[in-house]
């Protein structure tokens, strides 16, 4: 899958955080291969479900730094979380309808998304918190 690296500008001085970003960056990239080289429906399932339910533990790890902050942007960006959930929520009933047609757009979009979510979202968080 043709996707950005891991860069300094998607370095967030959190090191659970840059984890978390690194991982989940990585999960979806896999996801891609596997799409790709054609893997069967339930290893694709596997796969996805897995970048699925890291991904909300992430989101939930995050919201909770960002209460203990105290931070107005909170509410907007819970439901930027949740949008990526509902989007990957719709990959998933289109892997589990016919794996084969599941589109790669959605994972790219998904990728693009977190990528640029990380970027301009997640940095407008941590670059208050440290100062
Ligand atoms: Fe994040
Ligand atoms: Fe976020």
């Amino acid at each position: 899958m043709n996707t950005p690296d891991w860069s300094s500008t998607l370095t967030m001085g959190n090191a659970e955080i840059d984890e978390q970003h690194r991982m989940l960056i990585h999960m979806i990239r896999e996801l891609g291969d596997q799409m790709e080289a054609g893997e069967h429906r339930q290893g694709v399932l596997d796969a996805l479900q897995g970048m699925l339910a890291y991904a909300a533990t992430h989101f939930e790890d995050e919201e909770e730094l960002m209460e203990e902050a105290d931070w107005d942007g909170l509410d907007r960006h819970e439901g930027l979380h949740a949008e990526f959930l509902w989007k990957a929520g719709d990959l998933e009933v289109q892997v589990k309808e016919d794996v084969a047609q599941a589109s790669r757009e959605v994972l790219k979009y998904l990728l693009h998304w977190l990528v640029d979510h990380i970027q301009v979202e997640d940095r407008k968080f941590f670059e208050r918190v440290r100062h």
